[in-house]
């Protein structure tokens, strides 16, 4: 038997996010963010027509679910505020936010699980992306606003804070590619849009800072370790490339405090870089996360690219192209590849390149489609595919730490089930399975593993 203990104070847990769980309540001042919209418009995108309103309800549900937490063994837990929630006008604060997210962060102090408050999770508020969003320089001002009324309310007790969730996610998604809103692919905008979130995260930490609260601030970036297909000098600078694209586009500002020269000079050289903010190389240089969360869900498996693209089509993918590995396992539900040792490689690079910050895994999770299929006679979800996915996730992890690595917590997506963007509930990550016709949460076999995990601080195999 093997033996894999974590240190004393090691954070155990779950994510999830405002627009994924809340809810919408009549007579409640949330105003309208992208999604709300998106939903609006276009409901024929969202899996089975579901929008964002039919969430866990977290909204009116959040002490019951916070004793859920504490059943199993939680010790923090990381969500969002909605911005469109707290500020719906943009200026003033809606009471009714500040009294439901005072009382969400009381609860979970009182049941000792550490808050983690997340600034932005892909909800931009619909008012602001009619200027533009990421794409109007003004959103630095409104965001570090945002977030200034956020920390002033909170930060008296939240002692971890994040700017973002995926800064990436939005800028692949909306401006790359036609999921999310505003669905245009436009590489010179995409480029803008990353550039301005990752000076709003700047600014609002700066203005964190300049509050002298007691806590840490950091950022939470999805890292995708990329793989060339070979050993070929092609193929390993196509996956320096992406890596360029897709990690470093926000790795390198977050901790080391400024773009990657290369970065620089490849958007130059195709004549997308933006207009440049005043003092925007100040602003990235002093104002570094303590720490950073990572989201870990799969690699990127790259190779030279075989065609030339078309100037004004270009995007990340010009310059590399993505092969599929045929001994790759890939969970079929949601069509990622599994693939455990990415989260050591990530783990070693944050050492050597990226002075060891502090770091933790602030997502890593299995999506599944059907579960009620592995329904026991008690009434219980027997997943142990998820719970194999995290076992071997966390042998990695474990191996990282013995050899250094600054890791201080593991964070599970998700919870109870929720609400996922355009898969609405297509795949399910909980711990808790939730029956959206009664609103009834059950625990699944991997919540109990969770309970026992977290109560060994470890786990045996
Ligand atoms: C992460 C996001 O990228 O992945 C979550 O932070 C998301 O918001 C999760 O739900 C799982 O992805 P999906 O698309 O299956 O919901």
């Amino acid at each position: 038997m093997v033996h894999y203990d974590f240190p004393p104070e090691f954070l155990w847990g779950a994510a999830s996010s405002a627009t994924q769980s809340e809810g919408t309540v009549a007579g409640d001042e949330k105003a309208e963010n992208i999604w709300d919209y998106w939903f609006k418009t276009n409901p024929e995108k969202f899996y089975h027509g579901v929008g964002p309103s039919i969430t866990s309800d977290f909204y009116q549900q959040f002490e019951e679910d916070i004793q859920r937490m504490k059943d199993i063994n939680f010790n923090s837990f990381r969500t969002s505020i909605s911005w469109s929630r707290l500020l719906p006008d943009g200026e003033h604060v809606n009471p009714e936010a500040v009294t439901f997210y005072n009382h969400v962060i009381d609860r979970l102090i009182d049941a000792k699980i550490k808050p983690i408050i997340n600034l932005f999770h892909f909800d931009m508020p619909m008012h602001l992306q009619e200027k533009g969003g990421w794409e109007n320089p003004d959103i630095i001002k409104a965001f570090s606003y945002y977030a200034e009324q956020a920390f002033k309310l909170f930060g008296d007790r939240v002692m971890m804070w994040t700017t973002f969730n995926e800064p990436i996610v939005p800028v692949e998604m909306g401006y790359l590619n036609t999921y999310h809103y505003p669905a245009v692919i436009d590489m010179k905008r995409a480029v803008v849009v990353a550039y301005h979130s990752m000076l709003s995260s700047a600014k609002a930490i700066e203005t964190y800072r300049e509050l002298k609260l007691d806590g840490e601030i950091g950022i939470i970036l999805n890292l995708t370790p990329s793989y060339p297909k070979s050993e070929s000098e092609a193929d390993i600078k196509a996956a320096h490339l992406a890596d360029l694209f897709y990690n470093r586009s926000f790795l390198d500002p977050s901790v080391l405090g400024e773009y990657p020269e290369e970065l620089v000079q490849l958007i130059d050289e195709y004549a997308l870089l933006p207009e440049r903010i005043a003092n925007d190389a100040e602003l990235l240089a002093s104002n570094t996360v303590d720490f950073l969360g990572v989201n870990y869900y799969q690699p990127r498996r790259v190779k030279a690219k075989e065609t030339t693209d078309q100037l004004e089509h270009i995007t990340p993918e010009s310059f590399f192209d993505y092969y599929e590995d045929p001994n790759r396992r890939i969970n079929p539900h949601r069509g990622w590849e599994i693939y455990e040792k990415g989260m050591y490689d990530i783990a070693m690079n944050i050492k050597q390149n990226y002075h060891n910050i502090p770091w933790y895994i602030s997502e890593n999770g299995m999506g599944v489609s059907g579960e009620e299929r592995f329904i026991n006679d008690d009434g219980m979800i027997e997943d142990d595919y998820r719970i194999e996915f995290y076992e071997e996730h966390l042998k990695w992890l474990h191996l990282a730490m013995q050899e250094g690595a600054n890791c201080f917590g593991f964070h599970t997506w998700t919870f109870i089930d929720n609400w996922s963007w355009l898969n609405a509930y297509k795949n399910r990550y909980g711990f808790y399975r939730l029956n959206l016709e009664d609103q009834t949460r059950h625990m699944k076999k991997s919540g109990l593993w969770f309970k026992e995990l977290v109560k060994r601080n470890g786990f045996d195999t």
